[in-house]
């Protein structure tokens, strides 16, 4: 399973960058928001930083201004990858997009049947978002699984991203639950690489080392 970040904080991604382990990068227009800075300024940023898959999405919600801020948002480099929420409008917007040779992420995807009609309109990533159904008392985790069979079951080529991943066991889960990706924010990539045994392992050899070299 490949890792993505789920940020619009370029320093967050160049930090994530040079760990290499990420693959490419979501965002969506709240953390966009948070940022404060320009929607094009700051997809060219990462789309230099990393050169796998970089979602953009779009804030129209008719099928027309989806397609046309599509277009605008591909124009900016050459791994964008369109953001179309989950919707009618969306589905139609994907079929037009995937016909002119834009690949698009279905966002807000909280079902199987969601799942399914995204991947024949012709999606090439669809997003569950794990934590949110959670949220609710709802398994995310198993819907993961869920659309990841049913892809396999009927041959269909979009990939799953596991988004909403709120904590490192949600990505653990995802990966065994067999999405191709799970997008993480830069924090859950960071208690990713730590371990309390790690942590303390680590003190000891070097307390070890000291002790071992000063008696010399
Ligand atoms: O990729 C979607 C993600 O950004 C949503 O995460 O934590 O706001 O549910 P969250």
């Amino acid at each position: 399973m490949k890792l993505f970040l789920d940020t619009a904080n370029v320093d967050d991604i160049r930090r994530g960058a040079n760990l290499g382990v990420v693959a490419g990068v979501t965002t969506n227009p709240s953390l966009v928001a948070k940022e404060g800075r320009d929607l094009t300024q700051v997809i060219k940023e990462i789309t230099a930083i990393v050169p796998g898959p970089v979602s953009a999405e779009v804030v129209a919600t008719d099928t027309e201004g989806m397609v046309a801020e599509g277009l605008r948002l591909a124009a900016i480099a050459e791994n964008v990858i369109v953001k179309i929420p989950m919707t009618e409008a969306g589905l139609a917007a994907v079929r037009q997009l995937a016909q002119q040779g834009v690949k698009t992420n279905v966002t807000l995807v909280f079902s199987v049947n969601q799942a399914l009609l995204a991947a024949q309109a012709g999606a090439a990533y669809v997003s569950p978002f794990v934590g949110r159904l959670d949220d609710i008392g709802q398994d995310g985790i198993a819907l993961v699984a869920d659309i990841v069979d049913l892809f396999k079951l009927h041959g269909l080529k979009a990939a799953v991203i596991a988004a909403s991943i709120r904590h490192p066991m949600h990505v653990t889960q995802a990966a065994m639950a067999g999405a191709q990706i799970a997008t993480v924010p830069y924090a859950v990539l960071k208690q990713m690489t730590q371990h309390p045994l790690t942590a303390s392992g680590l003190e000891k050899f070097l307390a070890d080392w000291k002790n071992a070299t000063e008696k010399k």
